[in-house]
């Protein structure tokens, strides 16, 4: 995995695998050629380690020069190509080898044609290293390809992603995943959890994931994995983690389009913290940090004890049952604190003060992941 200006990509097309696809395009091309001396016209800037790679194995002579287009902004191919450097030789009656590092929509190719329209060359062939056919909107034809892409966005041997990547000697495609942050929220009770949650949810598009609602929901709805779970909780045993795993990626999978989840009361061991992890990482994702709210016990104690007075909750009532549920709440999440500790992903934020205060603070840690 590697990351280049807040984007990750992927490993996706191995060096070897590149040079295969060269080889192949060399033989080709050069039983195509015969023994003429072709013009092989590489288009910077990201054909410079194709045409470089290509020329060395090419068996016989050629001669090789470069145009300078420029197309794309980030990640988006744009209609508007710039012609920075045109061709710099006469090419009349010459073979024509455009080799191009890859063929998008076509514009670049497009612009490529209307510079040799008036140069008389003997042929012109378009050579293209690789191809998104899903993305290609032109009619020109392509005589050579080395490989067939999606349509995703790649980076290395030559291809940037605004300026970096073209030196990475092999092929990473961008992540894709929509759940860019993912958040295991924390808090002893009465740390107010619950309100920061609604209000994180609504500012960064994140789904509010409670491991207690999605347990209720599934057994109130009879649902394959509901069931499965009663049976656990009907026989006084626990619901084992794949069961609770496999109701998170229901639920992370019916909200495609969320930006990332909070996930509150999941994981409680690092077994299940790895668990989470896997799941996420089938989604091209990630946990971005476990947030854990720090409120001193005797404050705790000071709120759910004023709590108990007028919400009538039954563990509310009693100052020595807080006191149990805090030191439980403590030695629970030592171990995940570790865990995410290791992974430097571990931010306490000081849950004492106004609930306007403390969500300032959240963001603030938010806003840096
Ligand atoms: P087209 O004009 O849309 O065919 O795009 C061709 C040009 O866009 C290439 O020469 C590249 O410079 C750039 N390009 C297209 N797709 C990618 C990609 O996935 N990664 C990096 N650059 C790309
Ligand atoms: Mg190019």
């Amino acid at each position: 995995m590697i990351k280049l200006h807040h984007n990750e990509f992927k490993p996706f097309i191995s060096s070897q695998e590149i040079e295969k696809a060269i080889d192949k395009m060399v033989d080709k091309i050069s039983k195509d050629i015969g023994d003429i001396v072709p013009v092989f016209v590489g288009i910077l800037n990201g054909s410079f380690m194709f045409v470089s790679d290509f020329v060395k194995k090419y068996p016989k002579p050629c001669e090789v020069t470069f145009i300078k287009l420029a197309s794309y902004e980030g990640v988006k191919s744009t209609e508007d190509i710039q012609r920075l450097i045109g061709l710099t030789q006469n090419l009349k009656g010459r073979t024509v080898i455009v080799l191009e590092d890859i063929i998008d929509t076509g514009n670049t190719l497009a612009e490529v044609h209307r510079i040799f329209k008036n140069e008389n060359v003997k042929s012109l062939k378009i050579a293209t290293l690789f191809y998104k056919p899903e993305a290609y909107k032109k009619d020109f034809k392509i005589h050579y390809i080395g490989i067939k892409i999606p349509n995703k966005f790649i980076v290395g041997y030559g291809l940037d992603y605004d300026g970096l990547g073209r030196n990475l000697p092999e092929v990473y495609q961008i992540k894709e995943t929509q759940f860019m942050t993912n958040l295991v929220l924390f808090g002893p009770p009465g740390a107010g959890k619950g309100t920061q949650a609604e209000f994180l949810k609504t500012k960064y598009n994140l789904v509010h994931i409670s491991t207690g609602d999605v347990f209720r929901f599934n057994i109130k709805n009879e649902t394959a994995l509901g069931m499965l779970a009663k049976s656990y909780i009907d026989k006084g045993e626990l619901v084992p983690d794949q069961v609770t795993i496999d109701m998170l990626e229901a639920e992370v999978e019916k909200n495609a389009s969320a930006n990332g989840f909070i996930f509150d009361g999941f994981p409680r061991t690092s077994a299940q913290a790895k668990a989470l992890d896997t799941l996420l990482e089938s989604k091209d994702s990630s946990i971005s940090a476990m947030i854990a709210l720090e409120v001193d016990d005797e404050i705790l104690v000071e709120r759910l004890v004023k709590r108990g007075e007028t919400s009538g909750r039954a563990d509310d009532a009693d100052e020595s049952i807080i006191r149990n549920r805090i030191t439980e709440y403590y030695n629970k999440t030592a171990i995940l604190k570790d865990y995410y500790s290791a992974q430097n992903k571990y931010y306490g934020v000081d849950g004492v003060g106004s609930v306007d205060d403390i969500t300032v603070r959240l963001s603030n840690t938010i806003d840096k992941l």
